[in-house]
């Protein structure tokens, strides 16, 4: 039976991927597996409060971002019902209040798409729960995904954590282009408490969407060797999580920072998101990793700002390194301290 009326509040992370999903088919499948660090700090707290409405012909929500109302956002959230409607029947049903705030700075040039998205599936799928008593856990989770994934593609990683996988791959059992799974294969200690900092080198606006870079990758001359090279990538990656061979870590998860950038810049319109800071981080890294023989590296996403990433074990003299050298090249000096989480929670 529906209930009449309720309210319901998640909190979702963001996440970092470390192999990148960049190029989507029909219906938010991607063109390549990917794998990502679900991350802690940065998050995404939404309420939805629901009543039952007198018509269930058409859609009824409003959005309040941060205390305030927020028609602008509409538009997305009717896309991404219209997208799940099949798959959650109460839509219609309801009149929803979707409130919603970050735990990042407005425009920091942190995307909230992923964590956004993941918070309100898991208030929907909670709403369905009240339907379905006997759902269980894993069937809650996994369609928590899926409904994630048909929001904004890369938020199907940031209902659990730590290392969660989404795509089809060969070798990695259970995966599925449909929705994230944790990573089935052992992973060693070392990757437990990794952390992520991230700098603001940019916090404008993005100057590509991801939908119009995903869709750069059609047609792309080298869209069929990258989509082979992810499959590739995450092979290599079992046993380097295993062994916790951070060395060889490292250089996929730069490989794969520098080459998504390398799609925007080889696509046809081409662009260049890294900003001069961009590389003069990625260089000072270069060369105190060199110098000083420290795990630390880097990876990015669709924009300039750069997530720093190291072992728990290296983590004073990681943070003294970017504060002393790296925070420069910061936005008004802003970055933010994060880690490998353990994924969404009811509040
Ligand atoms: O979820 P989307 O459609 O915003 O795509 C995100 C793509 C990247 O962040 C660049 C890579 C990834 O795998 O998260």
């Amino acid at each position: 039976t529906l209930p009449a009326e309720g309210k319901i509040t998640w909190k979702a992370p963001s996440n970092i991927a470390l192999v990148k999903y960049w190029g989507k088919k029909k219906d938010q499948i991607p063109a390549n597996p990917s794998i990502s660090f679900t991350l802690d700090a940065c998050a995404t707290t939404t309420t939805v409060s629901f009543s039952k409405k007198e018509d269930t012909e058409s859609f009824s929500f409003d959005v309040i971002f941060e205390g305030n109302r927020k028609d602008e956002f509409k538009p997305k959230i009717l896309t991404f019902f219209e997208r799940i409607e099949a798959y959650v029947p109460f839509l219609r049903t309801y009149h929803f209040n979707i409130e919603t705030s970050n735990s990042f700075p407005h425009s920091s040039g942190i995307a909230s798409s992923a964590s956004g998205m993941a918070a309100l599936s898991l208030c929907l799928m909670d709403i369905e729960k009240q339907m379905n008593a006997g759902m269980s856990e894993d069937f809650f989770k996994r369609k928590a995904s899926f409904l994630a994934r048909l929001g904004s593609g890369s938020a199907c990683r940031s209902i659990e954590g730590d290392l969660i996988q989404w795509g089809g791959h060969e070798k990695i059992a259970g995966s599925s282009d449909l929705y994230g799974i944790k990573y089935p294969h052992e992973v060693n200690p070392v990757f437990k408490n990794f952390h992520d900092t991230i700098l603001l080198v940019h916090k404008g606006e993005k100057q590509v969407s991801s939908t119009a870079g995903h869709n750069l990758m059609h047609g792309h001359p080298f869209a069929t060797e990258r989509f082979a090279q992810a499959h590739d990538n995450l092979d290599r990656l079992e046993h380097i999580f295993r062994d916790g061979d951070l060395k060889q870590f490292i250089k996929i998860v730069e490989s794969e920072a520098l080459t998504l950038h390398a799609m925007m810049m080889t696509s046809m319109p081409y662009f260049i998101l890294m900003k001069p800071d961009t590389l003069h981080i990625i260089h000072k890294i270069w060369k105190f990793r060199e110098s000083t023989k420290t795990p630390i590296c880097f990876t990015l996403d669709a924009g300039a700002n750069v997530h720093v990433l190291y072992p728990e074990s290296v983590k004073e003299k990681a943070i003294q390194f970017i504060q002393n050298e790296l925070v420069v090249h910061c936005e008004n000096g802003h970055y933010i301290c994060d880690r490998i989480g353990n994924g969404a929670r009811r509040l």
